[in-house]
């Protein structure tokens, strides 16, 4: 079932989006050659805390940080550890937030100090497939515009688009319905409609699609070894441009 969130419900959304979005911003100053992931995941925990609102991740399903942080062939669902971040890596870091009761959930994909421009174009290719997908997210057009204008961009360049792991619905909860696939056929699926609010989430790898996970159950690596980039956020589908709720 999708839920159609009313105003005052989309008031708080904001707020915990605007939280989870800030987040990323504390933590993208903070982002340079030596710091752990473990520092990252402290870092966005604290900034969570003194928000007054509730990392969700944490164990979530049994998870047991407040971010996910995943570098260079590491998908999403890296677990923070002692791995201090190199020159030239790519770091995604990914934050949920509950405030009052209302998920925001987003994610990007930094540059530690200089990266080659090949692990550059990924990241701006992974951000544009975002925007490419969002000019279908409004009311009256259905969700496999936006999965097929993800999945058409992201190819144009050759990459692997993740077909494993989607986006979702959120609200109170962190995943609700639908499903938002990154690839897909325009014209088909959920008709979208004012009021729906949705995590959309490219995660793009520089080679194939398929990924294996780690021992640990929750790291999701390229099978490759190729980069991956992923870029997500909160937004609000409305009559006109959607509402993007985590910038
Ligand atoms: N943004 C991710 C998602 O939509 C975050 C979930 S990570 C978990 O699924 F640790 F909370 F599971
Ligand atoms: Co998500």
């Amino acid at each position: 079932m999708i839920t159609v969130k009313k105003t005052n419900e989309i008031a708080k959304m904001r707020v915990a989006g605007r939280i989870t979005g800030d987040a990323l911003k504390y933590i993208e100053e903070r982002i340079k050659p030596g710091v752990t992931t473990a520092e990252i995941n402290a870092a966005i925990h604290e900034y969570i805390v003194s928000q007054d609102a509730i990392p969700s991740f944490l164990h979530y399903h049994g998870y047991p940080a407040s971010a996910c942080v995943s570098v260079n062939d590491v998908i999403v669902h890296g677990i923070p550890g002692d791995y201090a971040l190199r020159e030239g890596d790519i770091v995604s870091v990914d934050v949920g937030v509950v405030k009052d009761g209302w998920q925001g959930d987003a994610a990007r994909t930094f540059a530690v100090g200089k990266i080659s421009a090949d692990a550059q174009k990924l990241i701006d290719v992974t951000r544009e497939s975002f925007f490419e997908g969002i000019k279908h997210a409004r009311a009256g057009r259905r969700l496999g515009d936006l999965s097929a204008a993800i999945q058409r961009h992201a190819e144009s360049h050759g990459y692997g688009v993740v077909r494993a792991m989607v986006g979702h619905g959120i609200g109170r909860q962190m995943h609700e319905d639908p499903s938002v696939p990154n690839f897909g056929t325009a014209g088909t699926g959920v008709l979208l409609k004012s009021g729906y609010t949705i995590a959309v989430e490219p995660m793009i790898n520089a080679g194939t699609f398929k990924l294996t996970i780690d021992n640990d159950g929750w790291t999701a690596r390229t099978a490759d070894g190729s980069l991956s980039a992923h870029y997500e956020n909160t937004i609000l589908i409305r009559d006109g441009e959607p509402e993007i709720l985590t910038l």
